[in-house]
């Protein structure tokens, strides 16, 4: 039997893949349509949503009753400004002019903003919160959420806890 990659190792790699779809965007030069130049953004930050969703639906309400319940706050406030973030994103990419300066160097620094904000994140949920997914989530949840991580969307119109500023 070939060993299975640990759920906190498959979460880490995600936080990789997302870091370099933006980093993609900062560093491309708008060649061809805004589709094309702004698809690797567009991918991470559809890739983010399922992460986040994943986490505050499938692993978070395993794990916030105990020790983790003030780090796991502070994961869902982070969440909600990386939603609102994505939120900003998604207007500047929607303007016909996202191409051109001043505009494109405005998205490449939200996009720098964002890079920073997950920076922050990763570097306290993957040492803090991710050692407890293969540890202290039940097997029936683990099992779960490895199907989700498979082939799992994010559910039409669903938002993150604290999409909306308190
Ligand atoms: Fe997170
Ligand atoms: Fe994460």
């Amino acid at each position: 039997m070939s060993e299975q990659a640990t759920l906190a190792e498959i979460l880490t790699v995600e936080h990789r893949a997302i870091d370099e779809g933006i980093e993609k965007f900062v560093a491309a030069s708008p060649a061809g349509s805004v589709q094309e130049w702004a698809a690797p953004l567009v991918g991470s930050m559809e890739a983010l949503r399922r992460h986040i969703y994943l986490e505050e639906e499938l692993v978070f309400p395993q794990l916030r009753n105990g020790p983790l319940m003030m780090p796991i706050m502070v994961m869902l406030n982070e969440h909600g400004q990386m939603w609102r973030q994505m939120a900003a994103l998604d207007e500047r990419l929607a303007d016909a002019d996202v191409d051109q300066e001043p505009k494109r160097g405005e998205a490449v620094a939200a996009c720098q903003a964002m890079l920073e904000l997950l920076a922050d994140h990763n570097g306290k949920e993957e040492p803090i919160i991710y050692p407890h997914l293969d540890a202290d989530m039940d097997d029936d949840s683990q099992a779960f959420l490895r199907d989700f991580l498979a082939d799992g969307t994010t559910p039409d119109g669903w938002e993150c806890e604290r999409a909306v500023a308190a």
